[in-house]
């Protein structure tokens, strides 16, 4: 089995991260987060979220959190957009990428977007054509692929039909998404051997949450799937405002810790990226979730 010589690891926590925060987290902090970020190596940084502030009130700052980010040569900076008004709202922002965010389920779709899977779609579509003819390019996200927190179990052709739709649409690469973290290694295969018939490996990445704690089993098992894209979150901060009890995202530093131990190579620095999540919890007052951070950290003290 080979596994990637490279990955790109994809960073969500100012947006899937801090979305969750019960207290409002500072626009200067969300933006320092970012530079650190950047500053450590990672290329990719979902900056925030052009949804309903009345939905999801921490992400109210969005255009203020673009308007102060330190754009650096080879990074990008995609935020979510659920519809036509998230989109010009990105755009006027000076957005250059945009994540559109479906669900394999009906009843998430309903819970996080307000309207059936479908209607989801046809919002996207015209998202997709829009942006595609600005020029930005769009990421398309599939929530609940290993398991909805209504529904239960989902079935891999209900992430197909999900996933050859935004891929019709423009949408240069896919995430499979386990939103709630119930998936497990075989499931996490399924789900990625089935899109896998219909859209080449190189387009589709992994995004798991950490809740039953399977996040980096996972992780490993979309790799020997040939997977080498994975959204994860600094200090594993996070979770969805919509599906009850989900916790964070993978911690970055957990998964960077695996690769480098597989030799797979990231362009991410281990000390800057503990460095960035040391600063986020310090001002949330919390400790890390990130339990490599934890040990790393324990071992320089003594
Ligand atoms: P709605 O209430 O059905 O919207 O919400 P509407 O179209 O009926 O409009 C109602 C009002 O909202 C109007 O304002 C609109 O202008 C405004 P009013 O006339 O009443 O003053 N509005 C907006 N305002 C700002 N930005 C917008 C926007 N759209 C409408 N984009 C909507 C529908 C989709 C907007 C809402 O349900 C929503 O914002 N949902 C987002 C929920 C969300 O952000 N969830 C978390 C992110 S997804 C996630 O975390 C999962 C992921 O990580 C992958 C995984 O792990 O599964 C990506
Ligand atoms: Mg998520």
């Amino acid at each position: 089995m080979t596994l990637p010589k490279k990955v790109k690891l994809f960073e969500v926590g100012p947006r899937d991260g801090l979305q969750n925060e019960p207290t409002p987290v500072a626009t200067e902090v969300k933006i320092e987060l970012i530079h650190r970020l950047q500053d450590a190596g990672l290329q990719a940084i979902e900056a925030t979220a052009f949804v309903s502030p009345r939905w999801v009130p921490q992400m109210a700052d969005n255009a203020q959190v673009m308007a102060g980010i330190r754009r650096k040569p080879g990074v990008t900076y995609p935020v979510l957009v659920p519809n036509r008004t998230g989109l010009d709202a990105a755009i006027a922002a000076g957005a250059e990428e945009v994540v559109v965010f479906g669900a394999a389920t009906e009843s998430f779709s309903k819970r996080n977007t307000n309207c059936t899977i479908a209607e989801g779609l046809a919002r996207f579509a015209e998202v997709c054509a829009q942006a595609l003819a600005q020029g930005l390019k769009v990421r398309g996200d599939i929530s609940v692929c290993l398991g909805c927190p209504f529904e239960g179990e989902v079935a891999p052709d209900a992430v197909v039909r999900v996933a050859r739709e935004l891929d019709a649409m423009g949408c240069y690469e896919i995430s499979i998404c386990d939103t709630i973290g119930t998936g497990t290694p075989g499931k996490t295969r399924a789900a990625f051997e089935a899109v896998a018939k219909h859209i080449s490996l190189d387009r589709l990445a992994g995004h798991f949450h950490d809740t039953y704690g399977q996040a980096l089993a996972n992780t490993y098992a979309a790799l020997e799937c040939g997977v080498a894209i994975f959204d994860s979150s600094v200090a594993g901060l996070g979770g969805c405002p919509y599906a009850k009890g989900a916790t964070g995202n993978v911690a970055t530093e957990d998964v960077l810790y695996m690769l480098d131990g597989l030799g797979i190579e990231t362009g991410v620095d281990m000390a800057k990226l503990m460095a960035a999540g040391e600063y986020i919890c310090g001002v949330l007052g919390r400790p890390t979730h990130s339990r490599a951070a934890r040990a790393i950290a324990a071992k320089q003290k003594v």
